[in-house]
């Protein structure tokens, strides 16, 4: 799902890729929406969609909503001018969205399953970067945040292809950052551990799993979307000002290494 949002006091737009509820997509609109942003959200289907809206507008955030498949060019553009007619321009783009269409060995994979995560999970958030940045370069500068995953550290098993694809994001912050910099755009990345979310259900609804995982974990606990969402936050605020390239881990002291 996406989202766009425009913060008038700050005189900032945001576009942001999210889901709604229990998802860290929406965290992040309602953390961006507290600190005063205008947030724009969009997924594939207008139901999430309609429900994200309602829950912000309930807690009195200023958004629009509209559907959109960050995998499709047609669609990225309808979104980047939904957002500029709608609040004049864009100041953040929290790139979120991400599939996982395939469990199992990584030999196993097909081309498909390759085409389809690396579409979604990787040349989106590129392409995406790409519609946004001369928008924000004409702002004076702005924040691009990827949401990748301790998987990207570590590949998760029978995640493979969705694994090397979170890691390829960590890549794309590294490779964005010099470039952007130029414009005042930077580029940050939060890769989150196990949090509780419908897509991670498979996760910590299994016991066994998550004691398994916490024998990783300094904190004894799964996260909540909350956790990552006011990470996202402060990493488009003022405080992170001369943070760019990074990779934030919020796992709960998991181990991250490449
Ligand atoms: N939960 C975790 O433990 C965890 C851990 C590490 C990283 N992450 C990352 O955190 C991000 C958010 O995940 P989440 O846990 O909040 O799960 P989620 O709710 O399933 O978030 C992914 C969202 O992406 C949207 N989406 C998928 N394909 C799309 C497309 N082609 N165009 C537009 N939107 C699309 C989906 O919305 P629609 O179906 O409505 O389109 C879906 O709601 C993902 O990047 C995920 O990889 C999650």
């Amino acid at each position: 799902m996406r989202v766009i949002t425009a913060v008038k006091g700050l005189k900032r737009c945001i576009i942001e890729l999210f889901s709604p509820l229990l998802r860290i997509g929406l965290a992040a609109a309602q953390a961006l929406g507290k600190r005063g942003a205008h947030v724009v959200v969009s997924s594939r289907r207008q139901a999430n969609v309609d429900k994200a809206v309602a829950l912000l507008q309930s807690q009195s955030i200023q958004v629009t909503g509209t559907t959109c498949n960050v995998g499709k060019g047609e669609d990225r553009e309808q979104l980047v001018q939904m957002t500029l007619d709608r609040c004049g321009a864009i100041d953040i783009l929290v790139s979120n969205a991400a599939v996982n269409p395939f469990f199992g060995n990584i030999m196993d994979s097909t081309e498909e399953v390759w085409d389809k995560i690396l579409d979604v999970n990787v040349k989106s958030a590129f392409l995406m970067t790409k519609l946004v940045a001369p928008h924000m370069e004409k702002r004076g500068g702005g924040n691009v945040i990827f949401v990748s995953s301790v998987a990207g550290y570590q590949p998760m098993q029978a995640l493979g292809p969705y694994s090397v694809s979170k890691t390829a994001l960590l890549g794309l912050t590294r490779a964005l950052a010099p470039e952007l910099a130029q414009s005042n755009i930077r580029v940050n990345c939060v890769a989150p551990g196990i949090i509780k979310t419908r897509f991670s259900s498979a996760l910590w609804q299994n016991e066994g799993i998550v004691d398994e995982f916490k024998k990783q974990l300094c904190i004894k606990r799964v996260g909540e979307p909350e956790e990552i969402g006011s990470v996202i936050a402060f990493l488009c605020s003022k405080e992170a000002s001369y943070i760019t390239g990074e990779t934030i881990t919020v796992t709960g002291g998991m181990n991250c290494r490449l």
